[in-house]
């Protein structure tokens, strides 16, 4: 993808709107965007760096420089996170309000502050065991020729890892519940195909779609509940995230609400479960084409390691976070962040009128071959310190970037250089399905299908 008119900024006066397709009228650019959103960006990014797009009520602006993305990203005050309230009006359903993904200002601050420490990394490399232990776990659990869905085997891993690290209680007889919560979420996030249909009327109306919705986040709730009691009734007996929110209540400073618990819950088992798994399922999909970079990957997990990795172990895994930072640039798991212009303000030459959302297309700047030669294809090496240093910064930001940068990065980085060089050392792993998914932008980048691959034990 190369952009439009890059670098035309300084000619612009800043009384101009930023350029942009037309829309049809009323459903604007939608349908486009419904039909394919990737592409849709790819097309966008054709008309400059700064681009006008608009929706139902919604007028937005995409923004593909790496710039121009910092001063959003760095610009809190002028843009903040977008909340969706013109869209929870109209779908009458709202996730984790209160929570650290959604929540702004002052308040934003005061919980980012409070939880932050819980995600230093000495307090992660305590983390280590249960990452090993997991992984260990799914590979035992696999069969020499067993045919396996890796999105889900992924998905049950890393929510594995994320209740017994984070959150101190076994996965067991609550996996389903939260599963499903999960799936349920995903789904209506999805704006492809029959989705965005369904997506446009209120959850009160029992679609098929909404009754699931609706059932799947009761008892999620109900679990939720459930844990928050135990954990009153036991509280000398966990150290992890929960109970950490519990002890603040003493703190008359600060107290959490059950609303609130029960927000940051949600907020975490979603956006700390689902990323990673989708990073690890992208990784091996592009492994299993890329035979040279597997064998790069193998040879560092038997050279470097004789065991499964170590906290210590993870600065020499150099080739394996090169691996994951690759697959995280062709596929990153976030795909799109939102914010929102709160006052008028100047972008890249452009004007920004106040209300104006703001999208910034992960997958489309870091395609961009002003940064990235022969942008398509996977090569880990660019991400050699030397090779990084010289693109912008935010041409490759799929952890975000400022302060609201993903409070579980480290966490993450951690668990792939755990995950990925275990798996290498114990199986290999061969592509029955395409190599080429299409993918579906829900609240992560998914692929529209399973990928499906045939386990051979070493
Ligand atoms: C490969 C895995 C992951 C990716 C690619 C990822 C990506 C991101 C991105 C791009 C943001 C910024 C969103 C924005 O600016 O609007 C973010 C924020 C966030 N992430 Fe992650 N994430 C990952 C894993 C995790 C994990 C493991 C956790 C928790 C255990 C987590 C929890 C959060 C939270 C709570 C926020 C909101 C932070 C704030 O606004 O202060 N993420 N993540």
């Amino acid at each position: 993808m190369t952009n439009g008119d890059a670098g035309s900024d300084s000619d612009s006066d800043a009384d101009e709107l930023p350029p942009g397709p037309d829309g049809l009228p009323v459903l604007g650019n939608t349908h486009q965007y419904i039909k394919q959103p990737m592409g849709f960006f790819d097309e966008l990014a054709a008309y400059g760096d700064v681009v006008h797009c608009e929706f139902p009520r919604i007028d937005a602006v995409a923004v593909f420089h790496p710039d121009y993305i910092g001063d959003v990203l760095l610009g809190q005050g002028t843009y903040e996170r977008w909340n969706f309230d013109e869209l929870k009006e109209l779908l009458d359903y709202e996730i984790a309000p209160r929570g650290l993904t959604f929540t702004r200002g002052e308040e934003w601050k005061r919980q980012r502050h409070f939880l932050q420490p819980m995600f230093g990394l000495d307090r992660l490399k305590g983390f280590s065991s249960a990452m090993v232990a997991a992984t260990e776990e799914m590979v035992a659990e696999w069969d020499d020729g067993e045919e396996i869905v890796i999105n889900e085997e992924f998905s049950r891993l890393t929510l594995s890892i994320l209740t017994n690290s984070l959150f101190d209680f076994d996965l067991g007889k609550h996996q389903q519940v939260i599963t499903e919560a999960a799936d349920e979420l995903q789904a209506m996030a999805d704006m492809s195909g029959l989705g965005a249909v369904e997506m446009l009327l209120p959850s009160w109306v029992p679609t098929h779609r909404n009754r699931r919705y609706t059932q799947a986040m009761d008892a999620f709730d109900a679990t939720v509940d459930t844990l928050i009691q135990e954990r009153r009734a036991h509280p000398d007996q966990y150290d992890d995230l929960l109970t950490m929110m519990l002890e603040k209540e003493d703190d008359h400073d600060y107290t959490m609400t059950d609303e609130e618990i029960h927000d940051h819950l949600i907020t975490f088992l979603i956006a700390g479960h689902e990323t990673t798994a989708m990073a690890l399922t992208f990784t091996w999909l592009l492994l299993a084409t890329n035979p040279d970079e597997r064998s790069r990957l193998e040879t560092e997990a038997t050279t470097v390691l004789d065991g499964p990795p170590t906290a210590e172990d993870l600065p020499d895994l150099t080739v394996t976070e090169r691996v994951a930072k690759e697959a995280m640039r062709l596929y990153p798991p976030a795909g799109l962040l939102f914010r929102e212009a709160v006052e008028e303000t100047e972008l890249g030459g452009y004007r920004i009128q106040e209300g104006t959302k703001i999208l910034l297309p992960q997958f489309t700047v870091h395609t961009d071959d002003r940064w990235f030669d022969d942008p398509e294809q996977f090569r880990p090496e660019r991400f050699r310190a030397d090779r990084s240093d010289q693109r912008p910064d935010f041409a490759y930001f799929p952890f975000g970037g400022g302060p609201h940068q993903c409070i579980g990065m480290h966490f993450a980085m951690m668990e792939l250089k755990h995950i990925l060089p275990i798996i290498a050392r114990r199986v290999e792993l061969d592509l029955l399905s395409s190599p080429q998914p299409d993918v579906n932008m829900e609240l992560t980048l998914q692929p529209s299908d399973d990928v499906r691959m045939r386990v051979h034990k070493r």
